[in-house]
């Protein structure tokens, strides 16, 4: 672990001594509106999206080598609209091969975007993308089986809102940059002089790579000036490779009006809630009752060993809200949000048993310091006894089955991801979901015991393109966490 402890001030950042955000800004930037295509109207020709080699400033005076999609550093944030079809032209310009990912939707195994969609550099993935499922916030980002970690955390990522009729006429904060924010938080670590890096070891692959600074939408620690008055939306999404984020508001309780898979039946309160890498929350936030607010993350959020030592990691501010004089959305706090049917886990005809493992023996040191040789496929981490491998389907499932998946780890804290579906949480470490969590999700974790969902899927994933479920910290992934399921 890189522990600074020393002061140094450059242009634009200052490195700050002890742990926390070892950078910080000396002068406070504006929260980077991240560019909207909004095709809730209507589509017309081919939506392109280019995967290109850029370079960024996070706000430390220095350049980055990234990767961004149509941008310098992650994707656009699309809207579209249920019952449309996404004619997507996805173009390769990284130099290396990669994939695109629909993280949330619920679509056939063959446009899943998985790592046996592999576009090569020059090449051009054209997949029609229907969009079956109600409003939910679902993200993009590279799937290339062993690279993925260093795809995503170098910039490919971005964010699909889905709207339909009732998200669309519901009385909430909808106008884009104004009282409705899409919020990509992504840990960063940056050398002395300022530059993003990422850095395999033996250590790395363990615990999944954690940078020391929070960047929110590409910078950090950014303002958003003049919000309105009245209820702001926050959709938050945690696109770390490996942090778990615990996030709370200054003014008091965050209020979560949607997960991963749609909105909860209510609004839900809590102190502070709990996201892993992979994770989306709505939130809305109360503007009237305050000049400012902030939004706060203790970057070590679900514990772990430094954490119950000391006491927990203090909570720092992420993201401050000024407010302004304008008026914008004036509604109230909604009352209902959707109707969410009780679970039936007796409808339940399969119940399946997965084992998340940490060591099989690879030597993880001689992985790292071979990056070109570095892949799943060298299986270093596994699924019942299982590295991932790609010409191996794990589980054979049947169209349209209600099943229960158990999830289980030796110790470490693991976020367990599910393509294809949206499922509901039976358990989480043997324990009910809070209520935060307890509606449509396609994440859960689990760090003893097992957790458990309740999941059922609608489309076809055939033998040569079939879903994937594993581990979220991306590095885990990529070295074997993985297994591969068909639907028919
Ligand atoms: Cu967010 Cu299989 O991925
Ligand atoms: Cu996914
Ligand atoms: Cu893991």
């Amino acid at each position: 672990m890189n522990r600074r402890t020393f002061l140094k001030s450059t242009g634009a950042g200052l490195l700050v001594a002890g742990s926390g955000m070892a950078w910080a800004q000396s002068a406070p930037r504006p929260l980077p509106l991240i560019p909207l295509t909004d095709l809730t109207g209507g589509i017309e020709g081919r939506i392109s999206l280019a995967l290109n080699k850029a370079r960024h400033d996070f706000g430390t005076g220095a350049q980055s080598e990234t990767f961004g999609i149509n941008h310098d550093y992650l994707g656009p944030v699309l809207r579209v609209k249920q019952g449309q079809t996404l004619p997507f032209d996805v173009v390769n310009n990284i130099g290396e091969t990669s994939t695109l990912h629909w993280h949330g939707l619920h679509i056939p195994g063959d446009v899943d975007g998985g790592p046996h969609q592999e576009i090569a550099h020059g090449a051009t993935w054209s997949p029609d993308v229907p969009i079956v499922q109600h409003a939910s916030m679902n993200w993009f980002h590279s799937h290339m089986h062993g690279r993925t970690a260093r795809q995503t955390y170098s910039g490919l990522a971005g964010v699909l809102l889905v709207e339909d009729d009732a998200s669309l006429s519901a009385d909430l904060p909808k106008t884009y940059g104004v009282d409705d924010f899409t919020l990509i938080l992504q840990d960063k670590m940056f050398d002395g002089s300022g530059k993003m890096t990422y850095a395999l070891t033996a250590e790395v692959f363990e615990d999944g790579f954690e940078g020391d600074t929070l960047t929110v939408n590409g910078a950090i620690a950014p303002v958003a000036q003049s919000v309105p008055t009245g209820l702001v939306r926050l959709r938050i999404l945690n696109a770390c490779n490996a942090r778990f984020l615990e996030l709370s508001m200054q003014s008091g309780p965050i209020t979560v009006i949607a997960s991963d898979g749609g909105f909860l039946a209510a609004p839900v309160e809590a102190e502070s809630i709990l996201m892993s890498p992979g994770e989306r929350y709505e939130v809305l936030v109360d503007m009237g009752a305050v000049d400012s607010n902030a939004l706060n993350v203790n970057m070590d959020g679900g514990g772990g060993f430094f954490a119950s030592l000391f006491g927990g990691n203090a909570a720092i501010t992420v993201l401050t809200l000024t407010r302004g004089a304008e008026a914008g959305f004036d509604g109230a706090m909604p009352r209902r949000l959707a109707n969410l049917e009780p679970l039936k886990a007796s409808e339940a005809s399969v119940t399946r048993s997965f084992q998340l493992e940490m060591d099989v023996g690879a030597d993880l040191a001689a992985l790292a310091a071979s990056w070109d040789n570095f892949c799943g496929d060298a299986g270093a981490m596994a699924i019942n006894g299982q590295p991932m491998k790609m010409d191996r389907i794990d589980e054979v499932v049947r169209k349209g089955d209600t099943e229960i998946w158990r999830v289980s780890v030796d110790d470490q804290l693991h976020p367990f991801h599910i393509h294809g579906c949206s499922f509901r949480i039976l358990s989480q470490n043997g324990a009910a979901p809070p209520a935060y969590a307890a509606g449509w999700k396609d994440m859960v974790h689990v760090e003893e015991g097992w957790s458990e969902v309740l999941v059922r899927f609608d489309y076809e994933a055939p033998k040569d393109a079939p879903y994937m479920y594993h581990c979220h910290i991306l590095e885990h992934e990529d070295c074997g966490m993985m297994g591969q399921f068909t639907v028919g």
